[in-house]
């Protein structure tokens, strides 16, 4: 009898934890689409009680989705409170609290004497926060899990101790992190093992898997954990997540199925969805692929010498373990051209996964001719770039209406801008190092602005003379950074998008960050809040 395994995204709360990601609502919105005809099981939609667009964002997604929903908490009323708020709509709410369980953790996050002086006091308190927050959580929802924070470097006997107390207070899904990626496979699996011993009410919860990729180990972690008696797994699409990420779903359902003789395990999920769901994500993040990714990288189904194309060409499963088409990778990218009509790109965005609305359909055909008349041929790949560009422009506030750059050989390079913002449009001219600095130096002119660039990236994000470049930059404002991504057939125009919008995100940021002022009330921008 084969045993199902319960697939738990959670590419929207710890990879969007990932450097340099940022999502805006509407982002997340189409991913979580995306997530549910992949079908995941659980989607983790974000961290309510951290700020107001996270709360937004899970509250949305929670709205509209049949899927399991989870929102991530500490072990704090407050946060459960929220978390809740978000998740009241859900069809299947879950709240996800955790609390830190390794020494390390206990001794630097709460050094505070308040939870106690000694080491054995601190844990006794974490004990108890753990049961409480678990059991409040409870009173919201019959769904919830609890987290033990760096178990992976927990002392196994206060590991088993704080399981148990977990279960006893309700919790339906227990997790044992890997957070910092610390542990090897056999040991890791033998900490499974060995819970599955000790915990006395075990069977009366779900184990759950959640490995980080520190040392490369998160996928073979994860197997490893399945195997010694797990059956949910916590993973990201392209592995994306905090550092070095997190456990790569693709690679994990792959392997699973490729190799159910050995594991007698399967999911559910949707393999044809498997690369689309790639091409969002790392889209609407701006983290590129590397080729050689297992599954979606580029060159993941490349065959280059001379002997592997001879023996692909006598049979396919000389070197293909996985056939290309059973995770959605198509070999004919060729779509649409400028003939084509708003019917065929309806058809070619959905089976791309997009569920475009009528206004938004008409906006994207418009851009989609506007394309097809600068390309003869417009790729799946584009498309994806314009529905990017589609869903970006739902929060945009300064929208670059027009831009004019000259440079060369023996010029100065001069760029001139024009952006609308709030029914205005407002230009300016600047000189710079080259074109590229002399359109930020304009923008930032018309803005009024001063800000420093922590990175920039141009690649092209399509095939062929006529490629779209895609330029990736990011912006830091103190503790904060903004990452943006602009996609034009010219890479000038594309750095312009991309700077606006990391400047847009950074004004919606400001706008919606929490201040609390000296008579201890807080506001959102200039308006006040109660919290
Ligand atoms: O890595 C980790 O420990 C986490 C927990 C919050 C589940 O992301
Ligand atoms: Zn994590």
């Amino acid at each position: 009898m084969q045993e199902k395994v319960i697939i738990f995204d959670t590419t929207l709360r710890d990879g969007e934890q990932s450097p340099g990601a940022s999502l805006n609502v509407f982002e997340k919105l189409e991913i979580a689409r995306q997530l549910s005809r992949l079908n995941v099981d659980v989607i983790e939609a974000g961290f309510p009680v951290s700020s107001p667009a996270q709360f937004e964002a899970v509250q949305r997604i929670a709205d509209e989705s049949d899927k399991i929903i989870a929102g991530l908490c500490r072990a704090k009323e407050i946060d459960i409170e929220k978390a809740y708020q978000a998740l009241r709509n859900a069809k299947a709410p879950r709240i996800h609290t955790f609390a830190s369980t390794s020494d390390i953790h206990i001794q630097g996050k709460f050094a505070d004497s308040k939870y106690g002086l000694s080491l054995a006091e601190k844990r006794k308190t974490i004990l108890k926060m753990s049961f409480d927050a678990v059991a409040y959580a409870r009173t919201f929802t019959n769904d919830v899990e609890f987290s033990a924070e760096d178990a992976g470097r927990t002392d196994i006997g206060y590991l088993a101790e704080i399981i148990e107390t977990a279960i006893n207070a309700g919790a339906t899904t227990v997790n044992i992190p890997d957070t910092t990626g610390f542990t090897h496979p056999l040991e890791y699996g033998n900490m499974i093992s060995e819970l599955k011993r000790r915990v006395s009410n075990i069977s009366k919860a779900v184990i759950s898997v959640h490995c980080h990729n520190d040392l490369g180990l998160a996928v073979a972690n994860s197997l490893f954990a399945l195997q010694s008696g797990a059956r949910q797994v916590e993973c990201t699409i392209n592995g994306i997540g905090e550092r070095a990420g997190n456990a790569s779903l693709e690679e994990i359902v792959m392997a699973l199925k490729i190799r159910s003789d050995l594991t007698n395990l399967y999911t559910d999920i949707h393999i044809p969805e498997i690369y689309n769901t790639s091409r969002m994500v790392s889209g609407f993040t701006g983290i590129v692929v590397q080729p050689n990714k297992a599954i979606v990288g580029e060159n993941a189904f490349a065959h280059e010498s001379g002997i592997h194309q001879d023996g692909m060409l006598k049979n396919k499963q000389t070197y293909e373990i996985i056939s290309p088409e059973s995770v959605g990778v198509s070999k004919t990218k060729i779509v649409l051209g400028r003939h084509s009509g708003r019917h065929g790109l309806k058809n070619r965005l959905t089976e791309l996964g997009y569920k475009p609305s009528e206004v938004e359909l008409n906006q994207l055909y418009d851009a989609f001719v506007n394309l097809a008349d600068k390309k003869k041929e417009v790729f799946d790949d584009d498309l994806r770039v314009l529905m990017g560009d589609e869903i970006y422009k739902k929060q945009e506030m300064y929208e670059l209406k027009y831009l004019q750059f000259n440079s060369g050989t023996d010029t100065i390079p001069t760029a001139t801008v024009s952006i609308k913002f709030e029914g205005q449009t407002m230009t300016d001219t600047s000189t710079g190092d080259g074109p590229v600095d002399a359109c930020f130096n304009a923008i930032e002119r018309v803005l009024g602005i001063k800000l420093t660039v922590e990175s920039y990236n141009v690649r092209s994000v399509t095939s062929g003379r006529q490629a779209m470049g895609e330029a990736i930059l990011r912006i830091r404002q103190g503790e904060v950074s903004f990452t943006g991504r602009g996609v034009s057939t010219d890479i000038i125009e594309a750095s312009a998008k991309a700077y606006l919008q990391a400047i847009n995100d950074l004004k919606v940021y400001e706008k919606s960050v929490l201040i609390m002022d000296e008579n201890n009330r807080f506001y959102i921008g200039d308006k006040e809040r109660t919290i």
